[in-house]
């Protein structure tokens, strides 16, 4: 993912359609023939990753905690404990607003891969590209998906280091039960 954005950034800098530009020692490639190679040659893994994330964790549920159903009740209950600064944290479960924004975030996965197809064969996909409003509007898209998948990252990681213990399981892929010393 790092190597997408940063590489995305330099892309970003050859044209840009804001008042700024990235630094060119933040992106990966520098300029945009090798920007966008290093981008073509991670969109795979990305996309390979996004899929089996939906087939696994969306479609048959497996893999970490259940992602539906979804209530409007169980998200009020949720969003009120969350308000009154009351909501658990349950390693082996997700509230019901964990499992809409993980969801999200899953659907934000597909709408960068799906942007992404759309300015890179914008002629053969063509349908993809006037679906998002043509040329200019699907950098938008992308780009701001881009965007908001960056803050999703920042916020996750930033949440998961004031609960050590899922640092581990995120990175080791297997959950930790630390004892309570009443247990021994
Ligand atoms: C299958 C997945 C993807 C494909 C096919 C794809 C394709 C492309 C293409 C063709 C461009 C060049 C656009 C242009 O010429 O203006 C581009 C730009 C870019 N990509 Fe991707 N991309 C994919 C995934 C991603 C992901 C996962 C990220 C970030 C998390 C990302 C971030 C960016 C950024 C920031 C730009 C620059 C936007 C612009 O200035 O137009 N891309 N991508």
């Amino acid at each position: 993912m790092l190597g997408l954005i940063t590489s995305g950034w330099a892309i970003y800098n050859a044209a840009p359609f804001y008042n700024f530009e990235f630094p060119s020692s933040w992106t990966l490639g520098g300029y945009l023939t090798s920007a966008l190679r290093w981008h073509f040659f991670l969109i795979w893994s990305f996309t390979l990753c996004t899929l089996m994330l939906w087939l696994t964790r969306v479609t048959l549920q497996t893999g970490g905690p259940r992602l539906w159903p979804i209530s409007l009740r169980g998200l009020v209950t949720d969003a009120r404990a969350v308000w009154g600064l009351r909501l658990a944290h349950r390693p082996q479960t997700y509230h019901h607003i964990q499992r809409v924004l993980y969801l999200a975030v899953y659907a934000l996965m597909g709408l960068l891969i799906v942007s992404g197809l759309g300015l890179w064969k914008p002629v053969q996909l063509q349908m993809i590209t006037q679906a998002l409003g043509g040329y200019e509007a699907c950098r938008r898209w992308h780009f701001w998906s881009m965007w908001a998948l960056v803050g999703f990252t920042v916020v996750h990681v930033a949440m998961a280091i004031t609960v050590p213990r899922t640092l581990i399981a995120m990175l080791l892929g297997v959950s930790v039960e630390v004892k309570s010393r009443d247990h021994g």
